[in-house]
């Protein structure tokens, strides 16, 4: 062996050390040559801590240490010792080693980027490097709590009694309403696994087989547009239970979220959770996934406006539109300009104009449409908003989910440009969205589609309007959401095979195609299935908030960029035709 193995790690030295000699591995983060001291920052999993070299008392080990460079793979052995200017930030900033001797085990090129800061690197070029800017200590602190989260999982589900049971990744195509990744089967030649969106149908058909408690930590793939909290594959936290209703399946997961959060935060969460309905949600919000954690509330003044001489608002009330109001406070010093942007904003959610009016700090009304409402109808909306002077109302004209939308939009990119969002770091907002529409129209094709899977069981209360073919229904189902972000879905199932029949036919497919894709599911419910429901977690997006970051890619070990490749090893790669022609398939003809 080249080297000689550590005694201790470079986090765990402190002054109850002072005197020992002892051995450290590790990489060089940071060289400093003061001529008559060399220090080093040497760091490893656990921590950094300083080594020193003095030329003036050992010639030889000075010189090694002038030979290291950033990132050099090293082991020093040596003397602990006080400080003499202690650094408080850091753990081990009481003591330093003394080098008695040194070896260089691995030289480095000069890196890319400085692992040692955070400055002005593209991301790019990090996840080019990806297995350098895994070295920088924030990112192996990510993978830690990443780590740390799966262990309770396992542990909290364990005690509970379910059961980890893994599920097939080559699989037929699950709805889960994104595009499925496809894998040529070389055996069938023509025909496609597909790999799994999420494990839906295999986690009930296991409450079919008497599992009653399942849970999993798995892979999903979905070949969908990314964003910042979007991977095409990433990591569910897979729950399942039988004989249990919804109410049985929040307590279990509010359960295990005030474990994490109690473990890896410190943090006491609520008994329970708020729960609102998806309508209440977008009534007072404009999302259905609301960050509470500051008010904002949206206001209807569709009473209010009813007799106003506007036209833009009497075409939507005679098409059972909503007149909405968002009241941005302290907001009225906005520009022209500023407020033209929102009305930009505003356009990317489908509006086709933002009203406003301000009530200046002097109480002057300013408002393109002022013009059109009587002293009363504006003294009645200032009320119904709750503002004051130095307030910005800004109303959306339009159906009522798209004034709804725009505003909630708005809501939120309002906040973030008054700051709101830093002063509210470190806080946290936990919270139920119950019973979401059974179904959503495709906006193009006018088509209905579950919104969230078409197992999902329609609301007791509308259960015999569904069976009668009625499409405005509700389902009984949740997603948990904490700081406006989505982190789990799921609901209670469909478990009565002549529902599921209904469902498949509301979503338009004949009964043929029904057996095509999901024969063995309608098969299966014909045997005995016990009620069943279900959740499933965003095991990244819980760990992104556990961090602190939204950046999804932060706490992927190896992520895909938004444009779904991998710049480290270069997938998605090319593939021989000769591979092509064994899986049955032809390569596409040369663009001429
Ligand atoms: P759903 O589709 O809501 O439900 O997914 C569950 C949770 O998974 C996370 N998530 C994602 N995270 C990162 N990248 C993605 N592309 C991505 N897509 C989803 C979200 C989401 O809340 N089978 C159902 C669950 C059930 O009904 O039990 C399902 O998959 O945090
Ligand atoms: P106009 O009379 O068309 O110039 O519109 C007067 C004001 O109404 C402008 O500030 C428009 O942006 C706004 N406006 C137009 N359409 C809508 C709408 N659908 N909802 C809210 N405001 C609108």
């Amino acid at each position: 062996m080249n080297f000689k193995k550590r005694s201790h790690s470079c986090g765990q030295l402190s002054e109850k050390n002072i005197g020992e000699t002892i051995t450290l591995n590790g990489w060089v983060h940071v060289r400093r040559d003061l001529g008559s001291l060399i220090f080093i920052d040497l760091r490893d999993r656990w921590g950094i801590t300083q080594l020193v070299a003095e030329p003036d008392v050992n010639e030889k080990v000075a010189e090694k240490a002038n030979e290291l460079r950033q990132e050099y793979c090293i082991w020093a052995s040596g003397t602990v010792r006080q400080r003499e200017k202690p650094n408080l930030d850091m753990p081990t900033g009481q003591i330093e080693i003394v080098i008695e001797d040194l070896g260089i085990i691995n030289r480095s090129e000069l890196p890319p980027f400085e692992i040692s800061g955070d400055k002005n690197i593209s991301e790019e070029l990090k996840l080019k490097y990806r297995y350098l800017d895994l070295r920088r200590p924030k990112m192996q602190d990510y993978m830690a709590v990443r780590n740390k989260l799966s262990q309770i999982t396992h542990r909290y589900f364990e005690q509970n009694d379910f059961l980890e049971i893994e599920t097939p990744v080559l699989m037929k195509s699950t709805p889960e309403g994104a595009r499925d990744f496809l894998v040529p089967s070389r055996l069938n030649k023509g025909k496609f696994y597909a790999l799994p969106q999420s494990p839906q149908i295999f986690k009930q058909i296991l409450m079919m087989s008497g599992f009653e408690r399942y849970m999993q930590i798995v892979k999903c793939f979905r070949d969908e547009d990314l964003r910042s909290d979007r991977q095409p594959e990433f990591t569910q936290i897979d729950v399942e239970m039988s004989f249990v209703n919804q109410d049985d399946i929040l307590a279990m997961t509010e359960g295990f979220i005030s474990q994490v959060w109690s473990e890896i935060l410190d943090y006491k969460t609520p008994e329970t959770f708020t729960r609102l309905t998806y309508h209440e949600a977008m009534e007072r919000f404009g999302s259905d996934k609301p960050d509470q954690r500051f008010d904002w509330e949206l206001q209807n003044l569709n009473e209010i406006v009813s007799e106003s001489n506007f036209k833009v608002f009497q075409d939507v009330l005679n098409l059972e539109g909503s007149v909405v109001a968002l009241n941005a406070k302290d907001c009225a010093r906005y520009s022209r300009k500023q407020i033209d942007n929102l009305t930009e904003f505003a356009k990317k959610y489908g509006a086709k104009g933002l009203a406003w009016i301000k009530w200046t700090s002097d109480g002057e009304v300013k408002s393109p449409i002022a013009k059109f409402l009587s002293e009363s109808e504006l003294e009645n909306i200032k009320l119904k908003v709750n503002a004051e002077n130095g307030d910005l109302v800004l109303i959306s004209s339009d159906t009522w989910t798209r004034s709804h939308t725009i505003l909630g939009a708005l809501r939120l990119e309002i906040a973030k440009n008054e700051g709101i969002f830093d002063t509210i770091k470190g806080d946290y907002h936990f919270l139920w969205i119950v019973d979401f529409p059974m179904f959503e129209a495709d906006p193009e094709s006018g088509q209905s589609h579950a919104m969230h899977h078409p197992f999902t069981a329609p609301h007791g209360g509308d259960l015999e309007r569904f069976m009668q073919d009625d499409k405005d229904i509700r389902s009984v189902s949740h997603d948990l959401v904490i700081n406006g972000a989505e982190v789990a879905g799921g609901s209670m199932r469909i478990h009565q095979s002549d529902t599921q029949r209904q469902m498949f036919s509301a979503l338009g497919m004949s009964e043929e195609d029904a057996r095509d894709k999901f024969g063995f599911l309608l098969e299966a419910l014909k045997y005995g299935t016990p009620p069943h429901g279900g959740i499933a977690f965003g095991l990244d997006r819980l760990v992104m908030i556990l961090c602190g970051t939204d950046n999804i890619r932060d706490v992927i070990a190896f992520p895909k960029t938004t444009s779904g490749t991998s710049l480290m090893d270069e997938s998605p790669g090319n593939v021989d035709v000769e591979q092509l022609k064994e899986l049955g398939l032809m390569p596409l003809p040369e663009k001429q």
